[in-house]
């Protein structure tokens, strides 16, 4: 099917085969495929959840579908992945479109790739020089655009067996941008020399990164973590608590790095919340590196809140597909919020207010909460739940210091665990604390105050 609008960008030719014999894509097979698909966002209503993502994905890495060919085969061919009498009608789709790029949703071998680009004679992309495209566009931080260029640098070496000569003439553009656009010349000697250095590296930052870790846990502020799939709303989450400003697009991977920010809670105190990278079902596992790294910072927090889309038509596939990265960096554990998000665009759904009746029957503690972060429906809910779940953890209470305590007081400030004080006639401090229990403990004890202190 052709797309109505070509926008701006590479023109591609978007090619989605679904497998029905005993080849099938590991996820597609546990993923709910549910039919139509939410047009208000601009979707394409195919009907078929991983067609839309892939859509989604081509879009975010600024390119224009052109048209998409779905299809159906038993096994794909080891040669072509689809059928030569397929790959002959698309050769010809490619020249009458002026296609600059194909894009195949599914992981091509290298000789696969070769082959496609010589048959369709116009550059062939596979899903995960796709993802590595965005992520190349997307990365912001130092570690970022380092793991990403790996990443990168690894993809190509595999597919460098025979030059890139043939693509030599196309400047730029989608799979050769990015942090390692400058290497693609270089042959496979220097990029294992590129690859030993950018690893090195790495070990260093991803060192120095620990320490501003520990520099943050001795802080002890009660961590937040936003997770959730691509494009699910968590940077417009962290932005409509913070109000902090960081990069929101319809676009997939508008994060690609931990965005941190203290803030205060109302009734509760500063709390630090930290935004991650989307997930995505199928990522790449050249990849798979680069994201576990991004999200340590979740497997620390004291609260996660799990970001959904509840107007995705895969929203079960979307829930399963974080559930099972969290389990493999070991945050299933940690106290979980789930937030439905995007409330205002459920169609057919009560009335938000009758919607938010029904939630406030619910206790603090509920694990889910429907809301919109677009229009602020249902934050201030959110905030009092956040709060209701991280003060199991917290110490509230009345803190009687003599005038000798000073450098104690001094320390309670630092660590932001004062609310209000007042002098007290001989000199001394009442002070009203608020903090996390074991972090308040450690300093009582190193003051030789026995813990818990009466309130
Ligand atoms: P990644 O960085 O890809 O992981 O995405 P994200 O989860 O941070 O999503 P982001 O906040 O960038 O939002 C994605 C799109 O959804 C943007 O176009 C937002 O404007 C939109 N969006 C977020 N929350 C809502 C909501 O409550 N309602 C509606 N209608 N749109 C929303």
């Amino acid at each position: 099917m052709f797309f109505d609008r070509p926008e701006a960008g590479e023109r591609a030719l978007l090619v989605h085969c679904s497998f029905t014999g005993s080849f099938k894509r590991h996820s597609a097979a546990k993923r709910a495929v549910a039919s139509g698909s939410n047009d208000e966002s601009g979707r394409l209503a195919s009907g078929d959840s991983s067609v839309d993502e892939f859509v989604d994905l081509v879009r975010a890495a600024g390119i224009s579908p052109i048209y998409l060919e779905s299809m159906q085969r038993k096994d794909p061919s080891p040669r072509l992945l689809i059928g030569s009498g397929k790959v002959d009608e698309l050769a010809e789709l490619v020249k009458a479109n002026d296609i600059d790029v194909a894009l195949f949703n599914h992981t091509l071998s290298p000789s696969q790739e070769r082959n496609l680009e010589k048959e369709l004679e116009c550059k062939v992309i596979d899903r995960t020089g796709l993802i590595l495209d965005i992520f190349a566009q997307r990365a912001r931080s130092h570690i970022g655009k380092l793991q990403v260029e790996l990443a990168q640098l690894e993809h190509i070496s595999t597919r460098l067996v025979r030059g890139w000569t043939h693509l030599e003439r196309q400047q730029g553009g989608i799979g050769i941008r990015g942090p390692g656009e400058s290497q693609l010349e270089t042959d496979r000697r220097l990029l294992q020399v590129r690859i030993t250095a950018i690893k090195r590296r790495l070990a260093k930052v991803n060192a120095q990164h620990d320490q501003g870790r520990r520099a943050r846990s001795r802080a002890e502020l009660p961590t937040i973590a936003l997770v959730g799939y691509t494009n699910a709303g968590k940077s417009t989450l962290f932005n409509a608590v913070t109000s902090a400003g960081v990069l929101v697009k319809d676009q997939l991977f508008a994060t690609l790095d931990t965005t941190m920010r203290s803030f205060d809670l109302p009734s509760f105190g500063k709390i630090i919340l930290a935004d991650t990278v989307g997930f995505v079902s199928d990522l790449p596992h050249q990849l798979v590196d680069a994201f576990k790294a991004t999200l340590e910072e979740a497997a620390q927090a004291d609260l996660l809140l799990h970001v959904i889309d509840a107007s995705a038509a895969d929203m079960q596939g979307q829930i399963d597909a974080v559930e099972e990265v969290l389990a493999e960096i070991g945050a299933m554990d940690l106290p979980r919020i789930q937030v439905m998000n995007k409330v205002d665009l459920l169609s057919g759904a009560a009335p938000l207010n009758e919607v938010v009746d029904e939630w406030s029957d619910e206790d603090l503690r509920s694990r889910k909460i429907w809301l919109s972060a677009h229009t602020g429906a249902g934050m201030s809910e959110l905030l009092t739940r956040i709060a209701g779940s991280l003060d199991a953890n917290i110490w509230r209470g009345t803190l009687q210091l003599a005038a000798a305590q000073a450098r104690l007081r001094a320390k309670l400030y630092a660590e932001g665990a004062v609310q209000s004080e007042q002098i007290d006639d001989d000199g001394g401090y009442e002070l009203v604390i608020c903090h996390r229990a074991s972090a308040l403990q450690r300093l009582l004890e190193e003051a030789g105050i026995s813990w818990p202190p009466g309130k």
